[in-house]
């Protein structure tokens, strides 16, 4: 089904005239956005990003940014859940971080959502939440992963989320409600108030007039016990009291690393692991060796560097070097070059690899030795 969606905006539901009228009134002829394009993101779209154009911004949170963006040209192909890569100039350094829309697959308008948690130490998302306004010249890559719904909708549907993760779940949700999914849905978010939760009046509005859709919303601050369905982290015996036949369902998970946790080790004890699929925003579990050593040869670029432990690509651009990146954890692939010589860890599985010539994902890669890179 394409019927062109008639859904709020993460923010609020009063804001869709906001953002309609963003869209429409800001002068955006399509030269105009190529020409805002600084030199240098212009140069990379090579790289398979296409120059886009920020159109709306709202801060629905505290620390958190809004962002509606107009890619130059139609981003096809988006499965609700998956991610894209943005790249943004910041302080003159191209930085490429991935995001998940936020909207329904069904979209007829060409715009793409994406809402962002600033980090305390964050280079993007803090910069973006401080800067962001429209007319602001970034990036896109199209969209990637494979954190999305099945084309046959399973019958009993279990959305999780944790704060910034509600991002990929939410466009899932919004697809389900566009298409008029006759299957029961639940809806589980935790936030630590309602302060800090995003789409929490959409929310409600979907569940008020679906009768197939229920949204829980737990909090975990101490200050917000009993504002919602329940309060606290997610336990075992929480879980079962939100959501009784959670046993029939497939789930769809993103949150912070303590609820992906909390609720992979559940589905793990009660045999049920192949029916939760997860999404992860942290970086990878990049453990620095503290005992490396030997050299890391960038050969290419005829660098030569100390094997400090860190992942090779940490290691790349502590030595100057820009290799091409999107989501520094593994997912992507955009960060593969060939390994010529020397052992690598892996570090998502632990294992070791010494093949001579061999492509790796330098994000995820940890130098054991001496290793040689065509980087
Ligand atoms: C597939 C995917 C989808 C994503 N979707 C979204 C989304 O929709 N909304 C969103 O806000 N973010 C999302 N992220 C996370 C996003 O890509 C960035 O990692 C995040 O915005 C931080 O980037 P930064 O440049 O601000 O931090 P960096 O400068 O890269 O890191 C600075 C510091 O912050 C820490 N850090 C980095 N990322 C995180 C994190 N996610 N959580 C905790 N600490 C962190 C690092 O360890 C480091 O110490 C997603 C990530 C992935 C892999
Ligand atoms: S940057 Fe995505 S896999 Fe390495």
């Amino acid at each position: 089904m394409t019927r062109k969606t008639v859904r709020t905006s993460i923010n609020s539901p009063a804001s869709l005239s906001q953002r309609v009228l963003a869209a429409l009134s800001f002068p955006h002829p399509v030269a105009a956005y190529a020409e805002a394009l600084s030199p240098r993101l212009r140069r990379r779209t090579s790289s398979g990003h296409v120059p886009a154009t920020v159109v709306a911004v709202q801060r629905p949170t505290a620390d958190s940014v809004t962002l509606t963006i107009r890619p130059l040209g139609r981003l096809d192909g988006f499965r609700a859940g998956q991610f894209v890569q943005l790249a943004v100039e910041v302080d003159g350094v191209r930085r490429v971080r991935c995001f998940s829309p936020a909207q329904s697959e069904h979209v007829e308008d060409g715009l793409i959502e994406l809402t962002v948690k600033a980090n305390a130490d964050g280079v993007v998302s803090r910069y973006l939440y401080a800067h962001a306004e429209p007319g602001m010249a970034l990036a896109l890559s199209g969209a990637q992963g494979e954190f999305h719904l099945p084309e046959a909708r399973p019958d009993r549907i279990v959305l999780i989320s944790g704060g910034s993760g509600i991002t990929p779940v939410l466009a899932m949700l919004r697809t389900l409600v566009d298409e008029a999914h006759i299957g029961r849905v639940t809806f589980l978010h935790y936030a630590r108030r309602p302060a800090e939760q995003v789409a929490a009046e959409e929310l409600r509005a979907i569940a008020d007039a679906h009768s197939n859709i229920d949204v829980l919303t737990v909090y975990t601050g101490s200050d917000a016990r009993g504002l919602g369905e329940a309060d606290g982290h997610c336990t075992p015996t929480q879980l079962d009291a939100l959501i009784p036949d959670l046993a029939e369902a497939q789930a769809w998970l993103c949150g912070p690393a303590a609820l992906m946790q909390a609720v992979e080790s559940i589905y793990a004890e009660r045999g049920w692991s192949r029916r939760l699929h997860q999404e992860r925003f942290g970086v990878a579990a990049g453990a620095v060796d503290e005992a490396a050593g030997g050299d890391v040869r960038f050969a290419r670029s005829e660098r030569f560097v100390a094997n400090n432990g860190a992942n090779l690509l940490e290691q790349a651009e502590a030595a100057g070097l820009r290799p091409k990146h999107g989501c520094r954890m593994g997912i992507c692939s955009t960060c593969t070059c060939r390994k010529t010589a020397g052992v690598v860890r892996n570090l998502q599985t632990g294992e070791l690899s010494s093949e001579a010539d061999e492509p790796i994902r330098i994000c995820v890669s940890q130098p054991v030795g001496s290793v040689t890179v065509d980087l």
